[in-house]
């Protein structure tokens, strides 16, 4: 596994997505991850297990800087007061002393980005958050809370699978330095197994379909994948994808399914989106 550089944050290229995960069976999922290797695993405060996701980092027992563990809060929790709020009951649930990452999970245009750039700044400084960054901001929103931050921006996660090019995104967040992380990252494991760019990599690399959508996401330059799963086997199935390589025609082949399939989080709360 190799880690994203991302101003200053060194990011594991493969992170345990978490949502939807609860309880016993949360905590038992992010221990055996990080039993196999996994040093990145991604929660939220709106996703309601960052207690289980605690209680798993704890059973595994590595030492606290091998573990990339990232929060976010929830746009509705932008004010200043509501965001430091948020951060600290997310560090008490988690029982930990900072995360590694503190992102803004949706903007919210009803409250100003630059309080809320401020308060996630102020954050960082008194030692909650070792780095900043932002979840679901295109482009010219990205730029907006680029220029107001006093501390760089180590991230903008947002969706991304084959279906959904985001190269402006990607190249807006390379000139500032940042890392694309993204979500969905396997558009939740649908029909983009059986597309045939897909399938036929898979089959020429003996590889699982999946394995190939993730080794196309990480093989990118400054990108980073969260995929999720609720099953044990198949999390060392996800993670095997660092001994082998797409060939610039296969990769070109599953970008070219950019269009074929929706994007999948789009709430009456999303901003405008980058044109496709
Ligand atoms: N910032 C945001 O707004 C935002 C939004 C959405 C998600 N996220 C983050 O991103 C993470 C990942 O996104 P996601 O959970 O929505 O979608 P995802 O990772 O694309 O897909 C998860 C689905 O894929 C299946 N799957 C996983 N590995 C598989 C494999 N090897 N073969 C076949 N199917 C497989 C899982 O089923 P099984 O459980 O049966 O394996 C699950 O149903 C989330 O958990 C969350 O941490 C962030």
């Amino acid at each position: 596994m190799h880690d994203v550089e991302a101003n200053g944050a060194s990011i594991p290229a493969l992170g345990l997505g978490t949502w939807t995960l609860r309880d016993d069976a949360c905590a038992d999922l992010v221990a055996h991850a990080l039993s196999l290797g996994y040093r990145h695993v991604d929660t939220a405060s709106m996703y309601r297990n960052e207690e289980a996701v605690g209680a798993g980092l704890r059973a595994a027992g590595l030492p606290r800087d091998e573990v990339f563990v990232t929060t976010k809060v929830w746009w509705t929790d932008l004010a200043a007061a509501d965001l430091r709020r948020s951060a600290e009951a997310s560090l008490a649930r988690l029982g930990l002393d900072a995360v590694d990452l503190l992102l803004i999970h949706w903007p919210n245009p009803q409250i100003p980005l630059e309080e809320t750039i401020r308060a996630l700044n102020r954050a960082r400084r008194d030692g909650l958050a070792r780095h900043i960054g932002v979840s679901n901001f295109p482009t010219a929103l990205l730029k907006q809370a680029v220029a107001l931050s006093e501390a760089p921006l180590a991230v903008n996660q947002v969706e991304h699978h084959p279906y959904l090019d985001q190269g402006k995104v990607r190249a807006a967040c390379r000139a500032a330095g940042m890392a694309l992380v993204g979500y969905c990252p396997l558009h939740r494991g649908g029909g983009l197994f059986d597309e045939p760019a897909v399938a036929q990599a898979a089959q020429a690399h003996g590889r699982t379909p999946a394995q190939v959508v993730l080794r196309w996401h990480v093989q990118q330059e400054g990108t980073v994948a969260i995929p999720r799963t609720t099953r044990k086997e198949r999390l060392a199935e996800n993670a095997a994808i660092f001994d082998f390589a797409l060939s610039e025609a296969e990769m070109a082949a599953i970008s070219a399914l950019n269009g074929k399939g929706n994007r999948i989080c789009d709430y009456d709360f999303s901003p405008q989106w980058d044109a496709a």
